[in-house]
């Protein structure tokens, strides 16, 4: 096989491999980080074999087109070294003692842009080479647009829709203590799981998020204020729907809650009083950009002036949202303090997080 044909191959299978990395809901983490090392193996193949690329790339002379190939490349090495780290960041696999840079976001972030500049990248050898450049270049902004849209969209999309974990809660929500200095904060969270009609056949529910703890079904907020409770010593208090619950199907919640937040909607649920308490910790998931109504509701139902409310949030890629300065004009007076944005599927091994973000708000 020539040098030419070899390097050809082995681009193919980074494609390939990449492509199958966006789809780890369905390989699951443990092959998931096998990939990974296998992509990295044929990265410094494919590096040795274009190691000419190295020698020529910033000579002087060189056309527009060049120019910006070579910055692009070396924009996705930095990507793909900081993927590197991050991948070994995050595992808990192949290298569960490495720290350094774990965040899930920025892992998630840097899959997205290298896989969309290696793209363009790739998409660059065909621009030279076709013979309708101008169609050549918009073929490969359509598919930096596609690959972008893979892994901020479809991902999380396919996460949400498709991911159901089994977890032994127990081993999860046990561990290490925060004495929380002064009176204790009540903690009150809401979860989709409780306030939903489920088949009571937990392997005919499908859906996201949907974590089963020893047989039964489990919102992701209710393992964190499982832990948070766990972390103080006290007992979580959820927000429960009295009135019609949301349906059993993810899509149809989806629905329902956007109809809901056009609406300004605010669904009755059961009292909680938290007049006894100066600080309140709010768990809850994001729900299009926004709070679930239920959680309006309980923030209406009370008045927070000169309590500190912190929050906790779970969600599917976009942070806080607009929760934060919802829940300030919610409560006016309250001193609102946001802490941990747990992205749904890190869940299950959030405790650490949440231990650091007790501590800092105990102190
Ligand atoms: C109705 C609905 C709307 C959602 N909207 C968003 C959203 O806008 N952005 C996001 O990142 N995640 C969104 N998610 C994902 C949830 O925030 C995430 O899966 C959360 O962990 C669910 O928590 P739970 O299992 O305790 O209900 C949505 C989920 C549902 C059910």
């Amino acid at each position: 096989m020539t040098k030419k044909k070899a390097g050809l191959l082995v681009d193919i299978i980074m494609y390939a491999l990449m492509l199958t990395q966006m789809l780890y809901v369905f390989t699951t983490n443990n092959v998931h980080e096998v990939i990974g090392v296998v992509f990295f193996v044929c990265l410094i193949i494919h590096l040795i074999i274009k190691k000419w690329w190295f020698l020529t790339a910033f000579r002087k002379g060189q056309s527009r087109s060049r120019l910006f190939f070579n910055i692009l490349t070396v924009i996705l090495m930095l990507t793909v070294v900081l993927l590197m780290i991050s991948s070994m960041g995050v595992s808990r696999f192949l290298f569960p003692w490495f720290t350094f840079l774990g965040s899930s976001d920025l892992h998630r972030y840097m899959a997205t842009a290298a896989l969309t500049l290696a793209v363009i990248h790739g998409c660059m050898h065909c621009i030279w080479r076709a013979k309708n450049t101008r169609l050549a270049i918009v073929l490969t902004v359509l598919a930096g647009i596609a690959a972008v849209s893979i892994g901020l969209f479809a991902v999380p999309y396919m996460n949400r829709h498709l991911k159901k974990v089994e977890i032994g809660s127990s081993d999860k929500v046990h561990g290490s203590k925060v004495e929380w200095v002064g009176e204790k904060p009540l903690v009150v969270y809401f979860t989709r799981v409780g306030n939903t009609d489920f088949d009571p056949d937990v392997d005919a529910v499908s859906g996201a998020s949907l974590l089963i703890s020893d047989g039964e079904l489990m919102g992701s907020n209710r393992l964190l204020a499982d832990m948070v409770g766990d972390m103080l010593d006290c007992e979580p208090v959820a927000i429960t729907l009295t009135g019609e619950r949301y349906p059993s199907s993810y899509n149809a919640t989806i629905s329902v809650a956007g109809d809901e937040l056009r609406a300004q909607a605010r669904p009755d649920i059961e009292p909680i009083d938290v007049s006894g308490h100066d600080s309140i910790i709010l768990i809850y998931p994001l729900w299009w950009g926004s709070i679930p109504m239920p959680v309006a509701s309980f923030l209406e139902q009370n008045d927070f002036s000169g309590k500190t409310i912190y929050l906790i949030i779970s969600q599917g890629s976009s942070g806080f949202g607009s929760t934060v300065s919802e829940i300030e004009d919610l409560c006016p007076g309250a001193n609102v303090v946001p802490g941990a944005s747990i992205y749904c599927e890190d869940v299950p091994d959030a405790r650490e997080t949440l231990l650091e973000t007790i501590r800092d708000w105990s102190e």
